[in-house]
């Protein structure tokens, strides 16, 4: 059996050619953008009480643009809520009121807030229920939640930390305190989702790579799902599946960088078109490097193409001086390009694919314990259904 490498020309065929997948979902976003917030009342059925006052003109958020943050205020006290509401509204936001918890959530997803000012103590669901709830979901836990508290509610204070809450004020609010801290949180909300914006582009430079290359399927969506499964295999932490999972969008996004008469070539690759090729590793590092969200990545793409025995590139890592994420990434990218139909070869089935691999690292290539693992992962892989 023909050995292979992710990197490796296959008979008179380039293989490097695979590239990336993105799906639709990832590209456009489960979050709306902020400015996409309704212009007319929301009632939120019932007898809710939701309302919303307008930004005063010339207010002290016009750094904020022409898109005013939006406060939501939670609070079943309607004198305490209305004083919230007046002050904010001075200072130019738009403020959206609710007098109950169990609105919240269904208001948040509507509305979009920018910011919510949630009373503690509320008849039915109370204040730190709806913050805790908020903090679980993906699409909520970055909207700033102040806590309204008494003053020298210690108790509060605490269980509020323990839920999330990203700030606290006391009642009676005093104005210049309020508005400090409602416009440093949103500040801070608007820059992660600049950076949020940011991934965004990077990844629809990823699609585009795919798109120059339509013969290698959903690689990047199969990367994606193993990088998963094989990282909860592993016991690796959250954000190290994270990384695994971003890692199998971004790993070849450098190739951008790579021209077309080498990154389609259908002949075999000149010694010179393979510097070229191998430069898309760098190139990547280079595009992801500027986001402090993206550190976690970056080792994956400079060195999935490493080898154990230091035969790889960039920088002829040995051993476990690969960086682990990069060496687990490698095995999940070189399954999946021999399981995968190719123009230019059939789809090795999974023993084969081992096989392979197994052979590989007998030559050195693969960390023999990671592999062992890998070896021992995939058939309860392949039995899962997806
Ligand atoms: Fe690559």
């Amino acid at each position: 059996m023909k050995s292979i490498d992710s990197n490796h020309a296959v008979g008179s065929q380039n293989i490097e050619g695979y590239s990336l997948g993105l799906s639709q979902d990832l590209m456009l976003g489960n979050r709306q953008a902020v400015s996409s917030w309704m212009k007319a009342d929301v009632n939120c059925g019932g007898d809710s009480l939701v309302s919303r006052t307008l930004q005063a003109k010339g207010s002290e958020v016009n750094e904020f643009d022409l898109d005013p943050p939006k406060v939501l205020v939670v609070d079943d006290h309607a004198a305490s809520r209305m004083t919230a509401v007046a002050l904010l509204g001075m200072e130019g936001y738009e403020v959206i009121e609710a007098d109950r918890g169990s609105i919240v959530l269904g208001l948040v997803t509507q509305k979009q807030p920018d910011l919510i000012l949630l009373d503690v103590m509320m008849p039915g669901m109370d204040g730190f229920e709806v913050c805790q709830l908020l903090k679980q979901d993906e699409q909520t836990r970055l909207i700033p939640v102040i806590f309204i508290t008494a003053l020298n509610d210690r108790r509060s204070r605490i269980r509020g930390i323990e839920v999330g809450a990203d700030d606290f004020l006391t009642k009676p609010f005093d104005r210049v305190e309020l508005a400090a801290r409602v416009k440093s949180l949103v500040r801070q909300k608007r820059l992660n989702e600049d950076l949020d914006h940011a991934e965004q582009v990077l990844f629809s430079i990823a699609m585009s790579i795919e798109s120059r290359d339509p013969n290698t399927g959903n690689h990047c969506e199969r990367l994606v799902k193993l990088g998963q499964v094989f990282g909860e295999y592993l016991n690796l932490s959250r954000y190290q599946i994270r990384d695994l999972r971003w890692g199998g969008y971004l790993h070849d996004i450098g190739k951008v960088g790579i021209p077309d008469a080498v990154l389609l070539k259908t002949g075999k690759l000149t010694p010179e078109d393979w510097q070229i090729m191998q430069q898309h590793v760098l190139i990547g590092e280079k595009i992801c490097q500027p986001l402090r969200s993206m550190r976690g990545v970056i080792p994956i793409i400079r060195h999935h193409h490493e080898r154990w025995d230091g035969s790889g590139y960039p920088d002829r890592l040995k051993g476990n001086d690969i960086p682990y994420l990069a060496q687990v990434f490698q095995l999940i990218d070189i399954y999946d390009a021999l399981t995968s139909e190719r123009p230019y070869k059939r789809a090795f089935t999974s023993a084969e694919a081992l096989s392979v691999m197994l052979e590989e690292t007998d030559s050195g290539w693969r960390n023999p314990r990671l592999m062992q693992q890998f070896a021992e992962f995939i058939p309860s892989y392949q039995n899962r259904e997806f």
